[in-house]
C-alpha cells in the first residue's frame, strides 16, 4: 500500500506530482505529501487526509522546484495524522516510501544513540537518519547502497537531496516500482498508471535494483551497485483508459462494464472457428499434472475457491485452494509435478507475491492469472493468463472477479479436454455455452433497479449472512465481503448446509438474509435452509433462476437471474450482489471507491 511518485524535470514538478498522486489515491488516502528543492533547500508540505487537502495546501503556499518526491499513505507504523504523513526529510534529504522496515525499532535506536532524533512514529524515518548518516562520509551511490544493503523488510523508495539536486533516487525490494522516460524529464512512480499522462515508456525496477533519474537518463544499478540495463516497454493506448466516464464512481463503471470487459477475454481466448481454448504450452503437460493448487487474497480467493469446484467436476485432478499469507508460511510440501496457480488482479499484492516466490526458490512451475500483465507477479510466474479487465479503480475487486472466474473456467475446460477427462460433445457444449456468458451479464445488469429497493433492508442491518451450496458458496462468500468492505455491515457468507451447526443461532426476526439458489442440484436443498431462516425471522432476498412461484409468499424479494447451464450461473449470481453491496454503500453515503481502512494494493503482508 501507499503511492509514491518521483519526478526530475525541466520545469516546475509539483502540479504533475499531485495529479499522479490522485491516480495513486487507490492504494492510500490517509495522508499525503511532498517535497521539492526550492531555491537550494528541501520544500516539505504535508497533511492528512486526501490528496485534495494536499493541493488546498500548495494552492496557498505554491512549491516550486522543477524535481521532487511525493506520498500517498495507507498507515501501518503510527497513526494517520500529518506528522506521521510522508516525506520525512532531514535537512539534507527527504524519503518517500511504500512497504515496512522490519529492522526499524533496531535501527532507530542505533540511529538515536548517534544523535538523531525522530518526529514522526513511522518505520521510514530511520531511511531518513540512515542516507543522512552516510552522506557524511559515503559518494552518492555508496550512501544509497550501504542504507539498502541495512533495511529488512519490502519497501519501494522515492529519495531527494539538497545536495544533489539535478536527481531522484527510486529503490525497490518487494514493493513495486515503475521507471517513465519522458522528453527532458524522468519518473518513478508505483504503477505505469499514475505515469500514463506524461509517459507511455516505461520500465520496472527488478528486487534489489535501484535507479537513479536525471533530467536526460535514467541509470539503474543492481544490488551490487553494477550499472544494468532495463528493457523499456511501451504502453498501449488501451492500458491508459482509465476514467470514470459518465459514472459517479470507478465501481459502478467497472460492474457496468462487465458483459464487455467478459467478451474480451472470451475474445482473446477462444477461436471461434474451431471452437477451441487456445491456451497452449502450460508450463506442465496438463496429462501430468498431479495436483493443482489455487493461491490468492481476497477476491481473488474466491475465485480460487470457485475454480477448486471447477476442477473437481471436469478433471480427475485433486486440487487445493489456500489463502496466501497462510500459503506462504505453512510446511506445504511443494511437488514438481503439482501446478500451483497465482491469481492477482494487481499482481502486486505482497502474499501473493511471496508465495509465488516461494515457489520460485523451490523449483517449482507457476502460473499466474493477473488483469496488470507488466506486474512483479505476471514477471516471476512461469506463464501468464491475463484477464483483459482494464483498469480496475474501485478497491472493491468487481470486474476483476468476474474475469479471474472467466481465465480460471477456460483453463479447466482446456485442461480437461487435453487430459481426456472430458468428452468432446460436452466440452462442445460447454465451449459454446461460455460464448453466452457477456449477453447473460448484460440481461443481468439491465435489472439493477430491483437491488435498488431491498437495498434498504440493509441499510440499519446489524449483520446479514450470505448463503449457497455447491458453485454458489464460493460466491456468497464474494457477496458477503463486498457488502462489508463497502458498506461496513457485519457479513459473513456460508454454506447453506452449515446454518445448522452453529450460524443458525445468529438469525432473529427481521435479520436479512441473501439466499444463492439457482435450480441446479442443491435447488431442493438450499430451498429447506431458507425456510429454515424464513421460520426464525429471516428477511429473505432470493437470487434464483427459477421462475415457479416456490415459497414466494414468505420471501421477501426475489431477484430474477436469466437460465443458463448450472456450472456457469455463478458469473450472473455475482452481478446483483455487487449492486446490492454497491446500493447499500451508497444509502450510507459511504466512500464506494475509497472504502474506509483499505487500499486497493495490498503491498504490504
Ligand atoms: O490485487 P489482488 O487481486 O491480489 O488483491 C487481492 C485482494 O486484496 C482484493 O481482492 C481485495 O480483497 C478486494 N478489495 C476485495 O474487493
Amino acid at each position: 500500500m501507499c503511492g509514491i511518485v518521483g519526478i526530475v524535470s525541466n520545469k516546475s514538478v509539483s502540479a504533475s506530482i499531485i495529479r499522479a498522486l490522485k491516480k495513486l489515491e487507490y492504494r492510500g488516502y490517509d495522508s499525503a505529501g511532498i517535497s521539492t528543492i526550492t531555491n537550494g533547500e528541501i520544500n516539505e508540505q504535508k497533511c492528512s487526509g486526501r490528496v485534495d487537502n494536499l493541493e488546498k495546501i500548495l494552492f496557498q503556499n505554491p512549491s516550486s522546484g522543477d524535481l521532487g518526491i511525493g506520498h500517498v499513505r495507507w498507515a501501518t507504523h503510527g497513526i494517520p495524522n500529518q506528522v506521521n504523513a510522508h516525506p520525512h526529510s532531514s535537512e539534507v534529504v527527504s524519503v518517500v516510501h511504500n512497504g515496512i522496515i522490519e529492522n526499524s525499532d533496531k535501527l532507530r535506536k542505533e540511529y538515536e544513540q548517534k544523535g538523531y532524533s525522530f518526529k514522526s512514529q513511522t518505520d521510514t524515518e530511520v531511511i531518513t537518519a540512515m542516507l543522512t548518516d552516510f552522506l557524511k562520509k559515503e559518494d552518492l551511490i555508496n550512501c544509497i547502497h550501504k542504507t539498502l544493503e541495512k533495511l529488512e523488510g519490502s519497501f519501494a523508495l522515492g529519495v531527494i537531496f539538497k545536495n544533489f539536486n539535478n536527481l531522484v533516487v527510486g529503490a525497490r525490494r518487494g514493493s513495486p516500482l515503475a521507471v517513465g522516460f519522458g522528453h527532458d524529464e524522468n519518473f518513478i512512480g508505483s504503477d505505469s498508471y499514475a505515469l500514463k499522462s506524461m509517459t507511455n515508456k516505461i520500465s520496472y525496477l527488478d528486487d534489489g535494483d535501484f535507479c537513479i533519474l536525471y533530467k536526460e537518463k535514467v541509470e539503474f544499478y543492481n544490488s551490487d551497485k553494477k550499472k544494468i540495463n532495463k528493457e523499456i516497454f511501451e504502453l498501449s493506448s488501451e492500458d491508459n483508459i482509465a476514467d470514470k466516464g459518465d459514472y459517479k464512481d470507478f465501481m459502478s463503471k467497472e460492474i457496468n462494464e462487465q458483459s464487455t470487459t467478459t467478451k474480451k477475454c472470451i475474445n482473446e481466448y477462444l477461436d471461434k472457428s474451431r471452437n477451441e481454448i487456445n491456451i497452449f504450452n502450460l508450463p506442465i503437460n496438463p496429462k501430468k499434472i498431479k495436483k493443482i493448487r489455487l493461491i490468492a487474497c481476497g477476491t481473488a480467493y474466491h475465485s480460487c475457491l470457485m475454480a477448486k469446484y471447477w476442477i473437481e467436476e471436469f478433471t480427475s485432478i485433486d486440487v487445493e485452494s489456500d489463502i496466501a499469507s497462510e500459503f506462504r508460511y505453512r510446511k506445504v510440501k511443494l511437488d514438481p509435478s503439482d501446478l500451483y496457480i497465482f491469481v492477482s488482479q494487481s499482481g502486486e499484492t505482497a502474499d501473493t507475491y511471496a508465495a509465488l516466490k516461494k515457489c520460485k526458490e523451490n523449483k517449482i512451475k507457476t502460473c499466474g492469472i493477473v488483469n496488470v500483465v507488466e506486474s512483479s507477479i505476471a514477471r516471476l510466474s512461469d506463464f501468464v493468463l491475463p484477464i483483459h479487465a482494464g483498469p480496475e479503480i474501485g478497491v472493491a475487486s468487481t470486474k476483476a472477479f468476474i474475469g479471474q472466474m472467466i481465465v480460471l473456467y477456460l483453463l479447466t475446460l482446456k485442461i480437461s479436454k487435453e487430459r481426456g477427462d472430458i468428452n468432446l460433445d460436452e466440452y462442445a457444449k460447454l465451449v459454446l455455452d461460455l460464448r453466452k456468458i457477456p449477453s447473460l451479464i448484460e440481461e443481468t445488469l439491465s435489472k439493477q433497479k430491483d437491488i435498488q429497493v431491498i437495498a434498504r433492508d440493509f441499510i440499519n442491518a446489524k449483520g446479514t449472512m450470505y448463503l449457497g451450496r455447491g458453485y454458489s458458496y464460493p460466491i456468497a462468500m464474494e457477496g458477503a465481503l463486498k457488502l462489508k468492505e463497502l458498506s461496513y455491515i457485519h457479513a459473513e457468507g456460508y454454506a447453506a448446509g452449515e446454518m445448522k451447526h452453529g450460524p443458525l443461532a445468529l438469525i432473529e426476526d427481521g435479520i436479512p438474509v441473501v439466499v444463492l439458489a439457482p435450480k441446479d442440484r442443491f435447488f431442493e436443498k438450499t430451498i429447506s435452509n431458507m425456510q429454515e431462516v424464513i421460520a426464525r425471522g429471516g428477511k429473505v432476498l432470493m437470487i434464483t433462476d427459477d421462475t415457479s412461484e416456490t415459497m414466494s409468499e414468505n420471501i421477501r424479494f426475489k431477484f430474477q437471474i436469466p437460465k443458463t447451464n448450472s456450472t456457469i450461473n455463478s458469473f450472473l449470481l455475482t452481478i446483483p450482489l455487487q449492486f446490492l453491496a454497491y446500493h447499500v454503500a451508497l444509502l450510507k453515503n459511504c466512500d464506494i471507491d475509497k472504502p474506509r481502512n483499505l487500499a486497493k494494493s495490498v503491498t504490504v503482508e
